[in-house]
């Protein structure tokens, strides 16, 4: 077991770069297995979730190779198309890999995926896809057996944008036959970068990045180089920093443009910013402005956001208004934030955070990744010391973020307990 330790309240500055983006390098990995040939991956950031990938690769029989940043992987030797469920458990991108299989090999066996326990989070679209397609799917409780003859390509519509059901059709889609409509899909960065990615390969999708993409069955794929986009995420997480306590903080290495719904909420703020095209210069500001938040699919404001940004709320002057609409359990870091001296009222799936408060050290636990995000900007900005427990579901998204926030001024340490 892992905590943090932050003695808060000194100002950060000088550089911090942002790395590839976890949920793109999360579905390139699985996506990789598709081609024939050995694919590259460059800027593949160091997290937990990625060697839970790896390990998923290496248990089907492919050959991976990681120098730095970089993951090679050959999928030629692959011989199992079974993923047993302490592995498929570990991460929700495990299901990825379903889709993978299933396009490559018309034959997949898996168990429910892990992830973040934020909410329900069923799989009923990916599964309605397959089917779709084509597909058999037999569930016995949390375990899919999922054959197909053929895969032949259809109409499929998705009930909400989601970004798993729209990358796993993809992936499903690229080899089968004939031509696939993805209806109401996801518009996020990290669903381009997929589409864009399979293409490079030789598959034909058209539409990436609307809420309507086509694809064209080809035969094989080969082999390819890409790199991962930033993380607007953890853009996005260093912006607030640099909001909460920055002094001309610069996040670098980054897309603005992808996280634009939460500069927007910034300048509504009153937080000065210098916007380059790939930086951000950040600094604090104190007596901001309230504002109104509402989590949506891209490009509106992300719900991975929304608990790093409620931090930020506490220092506006007024009652700030925050409505979730994805998940149904988004909102486990809020006791925490009010053991630290926030004002946050929970109703449903809404909250108004009442600033200004000051924030205090206190033992609080990281009941999820971006819970756990936001008790470290919480814990920045407090005065005296932070424990953060369940460290590990922070390690899981953010690559080196110790380093990163140590290197511009931050009081952090990690200590095994
Ligand atoms: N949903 C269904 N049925 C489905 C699929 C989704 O009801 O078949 C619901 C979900 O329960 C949720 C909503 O639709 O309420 C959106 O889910 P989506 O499928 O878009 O999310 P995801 O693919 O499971 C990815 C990211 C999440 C991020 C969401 C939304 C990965 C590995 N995860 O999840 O990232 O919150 O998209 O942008 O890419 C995180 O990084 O902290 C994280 C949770």
């Amino acid at each position: 077991m892992k905590q943090i330790k932050i003695n808060g309240g000194y100002p950060l500055s000088g550089e911090i770069q942002i790395s590839g983006a976890k949920n793109s390098a999360v579905a390139l990995v699985p996506a990789s297995l598709l081609s024939d040939e050995i694919v590259n991956i460059d800027n593949i950031p160091d997290i937990s979730d990625i060697d839970a990938l790896n390990e998923i690769l290496i248990y089907l029989g492919a050959k991976v190779s990681r120098k730095g940043n970089l993951m090679s992987i050959d999928s030629s030797t692959i011989v199992n198309k079974e993923i047993p469920e302490e592995i498929s458990t570990k991460l929700r991108a495990s299901y990825y890999f379903m889709s993978a299989l299933l396009g490559k090999f018309k034959k997949v066996e898996m168990y429910f995926p892990g992830g973040c326990s934020i909410g329900a989070r069923p799989i009923d679209q990916t599964l309605k896809a397959f089917r779709i397609l084509g597909a058999k799917v037999i569930e016995r409780e949390n375990k899919y057996i999922i054959e197909a003859e053929e895969l032949i390509g259809n109409d499929v519509y998705l009930d909400m944008p989601s970004v798993g059901a729209t990358i796993n059709t993809m992936l499903v889609a690229v080899k089968a036959k004939g031509k696939t409509t993805i209806n109401n899909a996801a518009r996020e960065p990290e669903i381009v970068s997929v589409a864009t990615f399979l293409n490079n390969m030789g598959a034909n999708i058209v539409g990436a990045g609307t809420n309507v993409i086509t694809i064209n069955g080809v035969e094989k794929l080969k082999g390819c180089f890409t790199e991962v986009i930033p993380d607007r995420i953890e853009a996005g997480t260093y912006l607030i920093a640099g909001a909460l306590i920055g002094k001309e903080l610069i996040i670098k290495n980054i897309i603005p443009s992808h996280i634009s719904s939460l500069i927007n909420k910034l300048t509504e703020m009153g937080i000065p910013m210098e916007i380059g095209k790939d930086y951000i210069k950040v600094s604090q500001k104190s007596d901001l402005n309230p504002v109104k938040i509402k989590t949506e699919g891209y490009p509106g404001f992300p719900t991975d956001l929304q608990q790093p940004v409620t931090v930020l709320l506490t220092q506006c002057q007024g009652s700030s208004l925050l409505e979730e609409t994805i998940y149904e359990n988004r909102f486990k870091n809020v006791p925490y934030l009010n053991d630290m001296g926030a004002n946050i009222i929970i109703d449903n799936n809404k909250i108004t955070v009442n600033g200004i408060t000051k924030l205090h050290g206190k033992t609080v636990e990281a009941t999820d990744l971006r819970a756990g995000a936001s008790l470290i900007l919480a814990g920045l900005k407090a005065d005296k010391i932070t424990i953060i427990t369940s460290i590990e579901h922070v390690l899981r998204g953010y690559e080196n973020i110790l380093e990163k926030l140590t290197n511009v001024g931050a009081k952090i340490t990690i200590e095994e307990i």
